[in-house]
């Protein structure tokens, strides 16, 4: 029976590693982030991140091992990113976790990322829990620097998309803004910073598909405006304006955001709903969806950072429920920049 898996997550530029049980029980997360090796840029370079991986991945397996006082004989199988993201990071993860299946004769999953997301609320450590009464069904937001998308979850490998961006992540939005408007990167938790000083009504941005009666979304008419709204004021201004510009830019996103969440919510008849991805982190969304979680009676649950960014704790989750039911990958499974049409409804 497959009780406890080694986890690896290289989908994007967060190198991570974890063991984990079926259970959700986390014994072990450790990550590198890349950051910096990408800020020069402005953004993620898939080059770079692949090259990268696969300098941080085998010391971070050694120190999933040490920090949870494992060794190979405590694991049952590996589950490892392979959908979507970028196909050279993720190649990185792939080949070391089929390396290592075939090495320790430990069956391996290629899992989902996103299904990763959007059930990181059942992961337990010493610090986090999740409520006792949340479990399926519920409405999840997944938003990050590459995807702002809404599901129904209502149990393991049963999620329907309600609705997705239709151009641009929020994250990716956040951190476009930031360069901008010379915050650096990546400048969503800059932003965040900056607008806790700011007035969120000073400017006018535009909430593109808020009254529609869908459930996606649009962030590039903003972004768009964003960098208008930069050039006119000049660099001058800019810098004397910046924590109201931030606070109402941020609040564009967050009213849509909110909105999309509250027609969910309405529609499916939800009694929880959990934030996930990287961009949850933002405390203005979080204060925002605990004001109106309350207002409307509904459990939201937002699991701490560690567990809302990029981690393999969350892969590490996914991999031990779908093996203890069955499921493992073949040896030529490839890695793959889209998820599978089968992974959603
Ligand atoms: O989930 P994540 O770590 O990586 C993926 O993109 O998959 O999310 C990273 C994104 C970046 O766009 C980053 O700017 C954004 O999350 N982010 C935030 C905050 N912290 C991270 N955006 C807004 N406010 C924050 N506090
Ligand atoms: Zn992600």
């Amino acid at each position: 029976m497959i009780e406890r898996v080694l986890a690896i997550e290289t989908s994007c530029d967060d190198t991570s590693v974890a063991i984990v049980d079926r259970s959700g029980w986390v014994h072990s997360v450790v990550s590198a982030s890349q950051d910096l090796e990408h800020e020069a840029y402005g953004g993620v370079v898939p080059e770079i991140a692949a090259r990268n991986h696969s300098i941080a991945l085998i010391p971070l397996i050694e120190e999933a091992f040490k920090k949870a006082n494992m060794n190979w004989s405590d694991i049952h199988g590996i589950s490892v990113t392979n959908r979507p993201g970028l196909v050279g990071a993720l190649i990185v993860g792939l080949v070391t976790a089929k390396s290592l299946s075939q090495a320790k004769h430990l069956p391996f999953l290629g899992v989902n990322h996103l299904e990763g997301h959007l059930l990181a609320p059942f992961l337990k450590d010493a610090q986090y829990a999740p409520p006792e009464d949340f479990d399926y069904p519920y409405v999840g937001l997944a938003i990050s620097g590459g995807h702002t998308s809404l599901y129904h979850i209502t149990a393991l490998g049963e999620y329907r998309v309600l609705g997705a961006t239709k151009d641009d992540a929020a994250g990716e939005c956040f951190d476009k803004f930031a360069k901008m408007a010379g915050l650096g990167f990546p400048g969503g938790v800059k932003v965040d910073q900056m607008a806790k000083q700011g007035n969120p009504h000073a400017f006018e941005f535009p909430r593109s598909m808020i009254h529609d009666d869908t459930f996606d979304m649009s962030f590039s008419g903003l972004k768009s405006s964003g960098q208008r709204m930069i050039q006119q004021l000049g660099p001058e201004q800019v810098k004397a304006q910046l924590p109201d510009l931030c606070a109402s830019f941020q609040e564009a996103i967050v009213d849509v955001l909110i909105a999309k969440l509250d027609r969910a919510a309405k529609v499916f008849k939800a009694k929880r709903v959990i934030l996930t991805g990287g961009v949850s982190a933002n405390s203005r969304l979080r204060a925002r969806a605990e004001e109106w979680a309350a207002k409307k009676g509904l459990r939201l649950v937002v699991p701490p950072l560690r567990y809302c960014t990029d981690n393999a704790a969350m892969i590490g989750y996914v991999g031990a429920l779908r093996m203890a039911r069955g499921e493992s990958s073949q040896i030529d499974l490839g890695p793959s920049p889209h998820a599978l049409e089968s992974d959603f409804k």
